[in-house]
């Protein structure tokens, strides 16, 4: 391109779609979560008073100024209990800061990540590959979905403080997702078993307190209350075609 008499190099856009797909490519987002988006998010209503859950609005609000504000200082803990669209929010942060921001940002399952660093154990060297874990490591933007273990072993939590603890040291930005019931409603909530539904401070110091401390450092709590979304809309929307 030439501008009064300069000539300046300008990245053809055919570049910048390549760099957009390999930023996604690399995101290894899940074909399941591949809709999620900030824009199809729905801000439901509560079904006591009919009005939209202030809640999800919060958490949709959080999610967009989150990504207008980015780079930031500090990442999101989303925590609510199941199907409220936690890991729908957190992927959709995760898509705007690759599409419009060119972030490269990186998607993992907590229990996938656990059992490919588990399967990547060579027993010679008595070591894990750095292979998987090296990316969890450097990513700029890491999303950790489901972090959640009902009695971590000792190699969980020494492998997940490890993780959190690097990305702390080096100010990277990490989003996790938790399926809890806050602790406000704790006392109410049973499993069908009886049992009470851990709340988050609990849930987060089985990984030990330190490590709890470091994520309240590290993250905005999210905190979204809502009934089951592929119970109350899902199900409802799936018919044959015959019906
Ligand atoms: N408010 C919403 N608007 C649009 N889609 C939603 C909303 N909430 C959930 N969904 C959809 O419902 C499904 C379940 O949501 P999601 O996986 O985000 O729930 P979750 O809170 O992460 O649940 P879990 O704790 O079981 O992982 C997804 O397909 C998601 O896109
Ligand atoms: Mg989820």
């Amino acid at each position: 391109m030439e501008a009064n008499g300069i000539r300046r190099l300008v990245r053809c856009e055919c570049s910048a779609t390549k760099r957009i797909q390999q930023l996604l490519e690399q995101g290894r987002i899940p074909r399941r979560y591949e809709h999620c988006a900030l824009e199809n998010f729905d801000v439901r209503k509560t079904r006591q008073s009919g009005q939209e859950n202030r809640s999800l609005w919060w958490a949709r609000r959080v999610a967009e100024k989150f990504v207008e504000e980015y780079p930031t200082e500090f990442g999101l803990l989303f925590v609510g209990p199941t199907g409220v669209g936690k890991t729908h929010l957190a992927v959709a942060v995760l898509r705007e800061l690759m599409l419009r921001k060119g972030v490269p940002c990186l998607f993992y399952d907590f229990h996938d990540l656990l059992k490919e660093i588990q399967d990547s154990y060579n027993p010679v060297s008595q070591t894990s590959e750095l292979r998987v874990l090296q990316p969890v490591l450097d990513t700029e933007v890491l999303l950790l979905d489901e972090m959640a273990a009902a009695n971590p072993s000792d190699w969980v939590k020494e492998t997940l403080a490890y993780i959190i603890n690097s990305r702390y040291n080096q100010k990277r930005v990490t989003l996790i997702t938790t399926t809890l019931v806050p602790p406000k409603d704790a006392g109410n909530a049973v499993m069908p078993s009886g049992e009470a539904i851990p709340d988050l401070e609990r849930t987060l110091n089985h990984f030990g307190a330190t490590l709890a401390s470091r994520l309240y450092e590290m993250c905005k709590l999210v905190e979204m209350h809502s009934d089951d979304y592929r119970k109350a809309i899902k199900q409802a929307g799936y018919r044959f075609h015959a019906d």
